[in-house]
């Protein structure tokens, strides 16, 4: 789907809203950079139609994010995922997003290589998906392939902090808590920003961190793991939903909705056994 069909289909489904639930203007880039220290942005990812549906009701940003490596296909880390599923998944988001901002993830080895390949890369996650920015994690070291990308029209989300995409250097997903690594995050921070990244990903930092790095830059800090001092917050759904085996720390449920699935599926199951489903409302009768 082009950028060009994205915008026709979010006005035409803003026109048919019924005349009493205003319609939410269409999230752009500037709107979102725009909300810096005023009310805080409320980001969720989302990787299927349905539940960008869903969010895209509240959410002022949706990420496609590469954690659905692990969330949607059971991969152990981000490493494995490919433009391929981004493309994919991003597609299916566009289909169920109407306002909010989406963004979609640079999966790893897809853009380190040269701020070239970068784009190449970028300029399909656009084109194919129709969404109106990227993310990609790194920071002082990335600023000159963000800096490629926006001058040449790609907004970019960046992600500093906790790096999944670098577990194997770091040694495993490791906080940023000791003050002696506070300054590398800072620099690269502040380094992306310069660049013209339109927001950055704080991921698993110290409190005070996250609070000294919102204070010292511009455009919006989105925490995840980075307290409430930060320009916005962003969850993965299915950890907010309880949908997901593992609960960090920073993740607050909102559901359980692995318990409700699981309940569902042992009714099914017992009234399947028992012949209580189908019942005569679930089934069609002879037509004469
Ligand atoms: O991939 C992802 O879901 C992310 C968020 C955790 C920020 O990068």
């Amino acid at each position: 789907m082009s950028t060009q069909s994205t915008l026709s289909k979010k006005a035409a489904v803003a026109g048919a809203q019924a005349p009493d639930t205003p319609a939410r203007k269409p999230m752009t880039v500037p709107d979102f950079r725009a909300r810096k220290g005023q009310e805080p942005l409320v980001c969720l990812t989302a990787y299927t139609a349905h539940v960008a549906r869903i969010c895209d009701e509240t959410a002022d940003m949706l990420l496609v994010g590469d954690s659905l490596g692990m969330v949607i296909h059971g991969m152990p880390n981000t490493l494995g995922v490919t433009l391929e599923h981004m493309i994919m998944h991003g597609q299916a988001v566009m289909r169920g997003a109407q306002a909010a901002l989406v963004v979609v993830d640079l999966p790893f080895g897809s853009f380190e290589e040269s701020p070239e390949t970068a784009f190449r890369n970028a300029a399909r996650v656009v084109k194919e998906t129709g969404c109106t920015a990227v993310k990609l994690e790194g920071g002082r070291d990335m600023a000159p392939t963000i800096r490629h990308l926006t001058r040449r029209g790609i907004p970019v989300m960046a992600h500093v902090g906790l790096m999944p995409q670098q577990m194997n250097t770091a040694g495993g997903f490791r906080a940023v808590r000791a003050e002696d690594q506070w300054d590398d995050v800072i620099a690269d921070a502040k380094a992306v920003e310069e660049a013209g990244a339109f927001a950055v990903v704080i991921e698993g930092v110290a409190e005070p961190l996250a609070a000294k790095i919102t204070r010292s830059l511009t455009i919006p800090t989105i925490g995840i793991g980075a307290s409430a001092e930060c320009d916005g917050q962003i969850l993965v759904f299915e950890d907010m939903i309880g949908l997901f085996p593992r609960v960090p720390t920073f993740v607050k449920r909102y559901g359980n909705m692995e318990e409700m699935m699981r309940d569902g599926v042992t009714r099914y199951a017992e009234e399947v056994r028992a012949r209580r489903f189908p019942g005569s409302e679930h089934t069609y009768s002879a037509k004469k």
